[in-house]
């Protein structure tokens, strides 16, 4: 694999490769000096036209746990505001000798777009409503840490689907893995077209939620709603947002998930986000180790892996 743009590119044998990998960078970010010679001399860039706490910091700490060399890319600060185009930009980036660029950036397809333009490794770090691969594979870890296979569980994933790269690619990564998806949103936050998606649709989180092994909440992408597709936030809450009574519904062993950041008191109670069921930091956490071992994958070989 040269680069990771879909989580297609894996396809169901690599995403288990990636968890198996996950699991030794867990170990290496358990010990008192979390970091191991991997990609030494190996020099990744962010490319990130879109803002970004979870995932740049932990694709940053990811890179520094393997003892790569970073380089930011902050467009506010750069010839970007002088119009440089995007070509131009990563060809310039390129030219200073790089293995890797991690893109995010507000347009669905730009991560591909620069992969046929440069040698580089690129990595798909969220485009626009498309993908974000990294987050399906964090996402399919930590329901693996409670369960031990995402095979026949059931996966509601409720909210603003239709702007959401992460459902898009957790729709792809778990049913890969033999979950049981169900997408759960009013029908004006469901893209126009759901041919092909293997999943069931419903507006009726009440009778989901007793079934589900994991409900995922989506946050409501108030920057990317140009129309108006609610009536209110506040009716959004009533009936599709994790309020504390709803949570009742769910089993005991239930997971509540959610990408961040998040709107506590829209998509999900301020108390449900903290409740023992929640995994929500986990995901977090795991998203270095999962960064670790997609970043190893793309520029490392085998052989440099040793304690
Ligand atoms: C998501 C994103 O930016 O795609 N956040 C993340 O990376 N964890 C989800 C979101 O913004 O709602």
């Amino acid at each position: 694999m040269k680069h990771l743009l879909s989580v297609n590119d894996l396809g169901a044998d690599g995403i288990e490769e990636v968890l198996r990998l996950t699991d030794s960078f867990v170990e290496v970010s358990a010990r008192s000096i979390p970091k191991v010679p991997a990609l030494r001399g190996k020099t990744i860039v962010w490319l990130f036209y879109e803002d970004s706490t979870r995932t740049r910091l932990s694709f940053e700490t990811a890179a520094k746990r393997l003892s790569a060399d970073t380089m930011n890319f902050s467009v506010s600060t750069s010839s970007v505001k002088k119009g440089e185009s995007l070509r131009d930009t990563v060809e310039t980036i390129e030219a200073m000798g790089i293995d890797a660029l991690v893109v995010r950036h507000a347009s669905a397809g730009v991560p591909w777009q620069i992969s046929q333009w440069v040698d580089a490794a690129v990595v798909n770090a969220g485009d626009g409503w498309h993908e974000h691969p990294t987050q399906a594979l964090l996402d399919c870890y930590t329901i693996r840490q409670r369960r031990q296979s995402l095979h026949g569980l059931r996966i509601a994933i409720v909210g603003d689907v239709k702007h959401s790269r992460v459902a898009r690619s957790d729709v792809l990564a778990f049913t890969a893995l033999g979950a049981e998806v169900t997408l759960v949103a009013p029908p004006t936050l469901l893209p126009p077209s759901l041919e092909g998606w293997p999943v069931d649709v419903t507006s009726d989180l009440d009778a989901v939620l007793p079934k589900a092994d994991v409900v995922y909440l989506l946050r409501m992408q108030k920057e990317r709603q140009h129309e108006s597709l609610l009536p209110s936030l506040r009716e959004y809450t009533a009936l599709w947002g994790l309020t504390r009574d709803r949570a009742r519904l769910l089993a005991d062993d239930a997971i509540v998930m959610h990408p961040g950041p998040m709107n506590r008191g829209v998509e999900i109670a301020a108390e449900v986000a903290d409740l023992p069921n929640a995994v929500i930091t986990q995901q977090v956490a795991n998203g270095v180790a999962v960064r670790m071992a997609v970043l190893y994958l793309l520029l490392g070989s085998g052989a440099e892996l040793v304690a």
